[in-house]
């Protein structure tokens, strides 16, 4: 599996050593939506800022462990990082408008370029796991933190780019990528609309979404019409609704989460519907073909996979079959998904509730594991879904990562993601995204250290006390990681020494 890891060139080393910036996202949305002077000042700090994250991302690829350095999928991610600063150091530093354009090419050509990077991470871990076999579980909680740190790095890195990028138009309401009207319904209802679709390409079937919002205090009944509540209409006299509808985001990653969590909500529903179909429709072959050998009508049987499924269809076979038989427990469509979102004072808050099933308890810490699963057949995502990971989908391998991503991204901004599930009935997954305020002003700590002020190497006590920031981290987790990371260092030390002595 292994082969040497490549030598990053001077340039990118160079780079590397450089402190990276921390951007305060009042500062982003205020130079986004600025003079013509300000996006040139936007310009010159991202341009140097671009090249070192690429440049420290290159080099902590490098020290990673396991032999996930060595293989070939970070082997492609590393080459195509640091050629982005071989692209960005021979680019000039942008003085004035017209060199302004030809960098927000540059940098557009490096967000689709770079597209792939989820994907050859995924082949990457799966070397791993191949090569290590049942010992990979050993090193997994590693390998999760390992890639938690570099997507957050990732997202950050791509904020900017995109961001620079879009505040190249004026959007009433926007500054780049960052929105002070952000419609969680409207985003929740064209999330739900790809997420069916993606699941019914899949499964052939997906179920409903219902999607209710600011509606804690109305009751949730069958006969209620969702868009009543999605727009707040009809709600007037509520106390939650007087203020702060105002939610400043970034719109493109709330819908990302949506579509994650919805899908996967989905998909647990319809392959739980579809079994229990199957096991219904077993249970029913059985009992008619007791009832067929009772009135001795054996020979007459239908074959196990002539008997459609439905009521009509097999009330036309020749045997009296009691009326309750037919019924499923959620009768004729599998149950919706329901997806509930608040306004609060300090955050705005989202619950995605499905009668999938759930999980059992023991697979919950896998759930959030990278490149776990790979057992259902993969749709490519809808392409304005993806946000920044829109790379088609096609290889198995490098399914099971909406959820880690979808926390990223919630963590990212200093907000969360938390599943709750009831093995054997269904799952529920709350979002919690802080209010950026008008301008951004409450901009968490989390954001405030990442991804920017975090040592580029993995070696530091440091950089774990800033992972440990960005959301829970049990205590046995930065026991286990900084042990891990002292000896690593520790080799390091030792092959570093070895090597100045030959
Ligand atoms: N609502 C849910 N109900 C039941 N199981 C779930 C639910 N959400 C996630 N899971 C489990 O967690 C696993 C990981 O989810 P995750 O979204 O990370 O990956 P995936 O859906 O398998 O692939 P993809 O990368 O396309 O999202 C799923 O494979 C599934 O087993
Ligand atoms: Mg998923």
């Amino acid at each position: 599996m292994a082969r040497a890891a490549i030598a990053l060139s001077r340039r990118v080393e160079d780079f590397s050593r450089k402190s990276c910036r921390a951007f305060p996202l009042e500062e982003l949305y205020r130079l986004g939506r600025g003079t013509g002077q300000d996006r040139l000042h936007l310009a010159r700090l991202i341009h140097q800022e671009v090249a070192i994250r690429n440049a420290q991302l290159c080099k902590e690829l490098l020290l990673l462990p396991f032999g996930l350095a060595q293989t070939e999928g970070v082997g492609r991610v590393v080459e195509c990082f640091s050629s982005y600063v071989d692209w960005l150091s021979a680019f000039p530093v942008p003085q004035e408008p017209k060199h302004d354009e030809d960098f927000t090419q540059l940098l557009e050509q490096i967000l689709q370029d770079n597209a792939d990077v989820t994907r050859s991470l995924g082949t990457a871990v799966h070397e791993v796991k191949t090569a290590l076999g049942s010992a990979y579980e050993e090193v997994r909680p590693e390998v999760d933190l390992i890639m938690d740190r570099f997507f957050i790095k990732r997202i950050g890195l791509r904020f900017l780019i995109q961001h620079h990028i879009e505040a190249a138009q004026v959007v009433p309401g926007a500054s780049g990528i960052i929105r002070s009207d952000v419609g969680v319904g409207e985003i929740l209802r064209s999330a739900a609309t790809e997420a069916r679709k993606s699941v019914e390409d899949e499964l052939g079937i997906s179920p409903d979404v219902e999607v209710f919002g600011d509606g804690a205090e109305i009751p949730i009944t069958q006969s209620t019409h969702a868009s009543t509540y999605a727009t707040g209409r009809g709600l007037g006299s509520s106390p939650n609704l007087v203020h702060n509808r105002h939610f400043t985001h970034v719109p493109s990653h709330v819908r990302f989460i949506c579509f994650e969590l919805l899908r996967n909500a989905c998909r647990a529903v319809a392959s739980n519907w579809q079994r229990r179909q199957l096991q219904e429709q077993q249970e029913l072959l059985i009992s008619v073909a007791d009832a067929a050998f009772k009135a001795g009508d054996g020979d007459n049987l239908p074959s196990y996979q002539s008997v459609p499924l439905g009521r009509a269809a097999v009330a036309t076979l020749p045997f009296a079959v009691p009326s309750g038989m037919w019924k499923t427990n959620h009768g004729e469509r599998p149950a919706p998904v329901r997806a509930i979102f608040a306004y609060g004072r300090d955050e705005v808050s989202i619950k995605v509730s499905d009668e999938g099933g759930g999980l059992p308890r023991s697979e919950v810490q896998t759930a959030w594991s990278y490149y776990t699963s790979g057992t259902h057949s993969h749709s490519a995502r809808p392409r304005h879904a993806q946000v920044d990971f829109h790379e088609p989908r096609e290889l198995l391998q490098t399914a099971g990562v909406g959820l880690p991503l979808a926390r990223l991204h919630a963590r990212y901004y200093g907000g969360d993601v938390v599943l709750k599930s009831m093995e054997g009935f269904g799952t529920d997954v709350y979002v919690f995204l802080h209010r950026l305020g008008q301008c951004c002003e409450n901009l968490p700590q989390g954001v405030r250290i990442s991804p920017a002020q975090q040592d580029s190497s993995v070696g530091g006590e440091a950089s774990i006390r800033l992972l440990e920031a960005l959301g829970d981290m049990s205590e046995a987790d930065v026991a286990f990681l900084t042990r891990r990371l002292h000896e690593r260092r520790l080799r390091m030390q030792d092959s570093q020494s070895a090597a100045e002595d030959s």
